[in-house]
C-alpha cells in the first residue's frame, strides 16, 4: 500500500516525475523557455534523442539495411542528423524527395515509394537508389531502375485499422494477378532490374510474431518467383509507447526471431538469404519530439490550448491520446480535457489531470509527438503551421520556421 493509497486527496496533489519512456531528456526549464522565446504552439525535436536512436536500431539489427520513413517527419535538419547516422532514406514523393536531396543525401541511399506515383514524381526520381514499384502502369514510366516490387503478404496487422496497411484489399502494392504481370513487363526490360520484393502490413505494429508470419510468406513466395531476389524488405512500423500503459515495440525479439525465421524459409525453400531491410519511421522520432501550448481558455472539464488538430491530427484520424504534463507545479489536481481551438468536436489531445487552479497562460508539453505530426499538419481555419525548434544539449535552433499569414496569403491569388 502507496501513501497516496492511505491519503487520496495526496495523489491528486502529487506530481508524478516524467515517465522517461515518453520524454527525451530535455530540462523544463529550457522548454518554458522555448515556448516563452519563439511562441506556442510549438514543435520541438531533440537532436540526440533522434541519433540515439537511429544508433540503437543499426546495432540490435546487425546487417539489416535501416531505411528512415521520411513522411514520419521530413526536414533538412532531421534527414542530415538520420543520414549522419548511416540509415538510408525512403521519400515518397517528389517533395520529400526534394528535402532530402537538399539534406545532401545522396541519391544511391534512397529509396522511392508511393502508391500512386505522378509522372512528375517519377520524374523526379530518376537516378534514386531503389524504386518500389506499386502498380503495372508505373512500370511503363520508369527507365533505367533498381526496383523493388511491393505485395500484399495478405495480413491482417495488430493495429489500428486505419494503419493497417497488409491486409488483402488495400490500396497498396500488387496482388497476386498484378505481380504476374509485372514480371512478365520486366522480363521485356533490361534497363529494369529486379533486386527485391517488399512489403508494409501496417504502422504501430506491437508484436514480433506479425514480422514474423509475413516474413515467412515473403521467402515462400520468392521461393515461388524462382528468380534471383537479392533484398527483402519487410517495411516499418515498429510500435512506440504514446501513454505509460502502452510498451514499445521489441526490436530485440524481432532482430532474433525474424532474422531466424528467415533463414530457416530459406534453407527449407533452398533459396538464397536476401539483404533484410527494413523502414522505421515513427519509432525513429516519435519520442524525440514534443509539442508546446498554451492554455487559451477553461471551461471545466475542457481545458483549451491554442492549437490542436492542426497540428496533431492523429486524435482525429486514429482516435490518439496522449499525456501531456502542465509545465509548473501546481496544487491539488482534477480531472480535465485537453482540447484544441479548431472547428471540430473531434479535437481532444487527451485526459489527464491538471492543477485546479490551471489558467490561460499556462504552458502544456505533449510529448511522443515527433511522428506525423509536423508532417501531418494543415491550415485548417487559416491556422498558421507552428515552428520546429530543434534541441541539443541545452542549445536551441529553429529547424523549420513558423508559418506567417503572410505566407497564407501568398498562395491566395484572390
Ligand atoms: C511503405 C512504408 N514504409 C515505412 C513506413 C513507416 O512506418 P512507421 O512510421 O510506422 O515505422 C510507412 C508508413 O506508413 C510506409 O507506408
Amino acid at each position: 500500500m502507496t501513501l497516496s493509497d492511505i491519503l487520496p486527496t495526496l495523489a491528486h496533489s502529487l506530481h508524478p516525475a516524467p515517465d522517461p519512456r515518453l520524454w527525451p531528456s530535455v530540462d523544463d526549464r529550457l522548454l518554458r523557455w522555448i515556448a516563452a522565446t519563439f511562441g506556442t504552439p510549438t514543435y520541438v525535436i531533440d537532436e540526440n534523442e533522434v541519433r540515439l536512436r537511429c544508433r540503437r536500431v543499426r546495432e540490435v539489427l546487425g546487417g539489416v539495411r535501416v531505411v528512415y520513413a521520411s513522411k514520419a517527419l521530413s526536414c533538412k535538419a532531421v534527414l542530415r542528423w538520420v543520414h549522419e547516422e548511416g540509415l538510408w532514406l525512403d521519400v515518397c514523393s517528389a517533395g520529400e524527395l526534394a528535402v532530402a536531396r537538399a539534406a545532401g543525401v545522396p541519391d544511391e541511399k534512397i529509396l522511392f515509394h508511393g502508391n500512386a506515383k505522378t509522372p512528375e514524381d517519377l520524374k523526379a526520381a530518376h537516378g534514386v537508389g531503389r524504386i518500389v514499384v506499386d502498380s503495372v502502369d508505373e512500370l511503363e514510366r520508369i527507365a533505367d531502375a533498381k526496383v523493388l516490387l511491393r505485395v500484399l503478404p495478405g495480413i491482417a496487422a495488430d493495429t489500428h485499422p486505419a494503419l493497417a496497411t497488409g491486409d488483402t484489399g488495400q490500396k497498396f502494392g500488387l496482388g497476386e494477378h498484378d505481380l504476374g504481370r509485372a514480371l512478365e513487363v520486366l522480363d521485356g526490360r533490361p534497363d529494369l532490374e529486379l533486386v527485391g520484393l517488399h512489403c508494409h502490413i501496417g504502422s504501430q505494429i506491437r508484436h514480433v510474431a506479425t514480422y514474423e508470419q509475413a516474413a515467412r510468406r515473403m521467402v515462400a513466395l520468392i521461393a515461388r518467383l524462382g528468380r534471383p531476389i537479392r533484398e527483402l524488405d519487410l517495411g516499418g512500423g515498429f510500435g512506440v509507447a504514446y501513454t505509460s500503459s502502452e510498451t514499445d515495440f521489441d526490436l530485440v525479439g524481432f532482430a532474433d526471431r525474424v532474422t531466424r525465421a528467415i533463414r530457416y524459409e530459406c534453407a527449407r525453400h533452398r533459396v538464397e538469404p536476401p539483404q533484410l531491410i527494413v523502414e522505421p519511421g515513427r519509432s525513429i522520432v516519435a519520442k524525440a519530439g514534443i509539442t508546446l501550448y498554451r492554455v487559451t481558455s477553461v471551461k471545466h472539464p475542457f481545458v483549451a490550448v491554442d492549437g490542436g488538430m492542426g497540428d496533431n491530427a492523429r486524435p482525429a484520424l486514429y482516435g490518439a491520446r496522449y499525456q501531456p504534463r502542465l509545465l509548473r507545479d501546481g496544487g491539488p489536481t482534477t480531472r480535465v480535457t485537453l482540447v484544441g481551438r479548431h472547428c471540430e468536436a473531434g479535437d481532444v489531445i487527451g485526459d489527464l489531470d491538471l492543477p485546479r487552479d490551471v489558467h490561460p497562460g499556462d504552458v502544456i508539453a505533449v510529448p511522443v509527438t515527433g511522428a506525423y505530426h509536423h508532417s501531418l499538419a494543415s491550415n485548417y481555419n487559416q491556422v498558421c503551421r507552428p515552428a520546429l525548434v530543434g534541441v541539443w544539449d541545452g542549445t536551441t535552433r529553429v529547424l523549420v520556421r513558423a508559418e506567417t499569414e503572410e505566407d497564407l496569403l501568398r498562395r491566395d491569388l484572390g
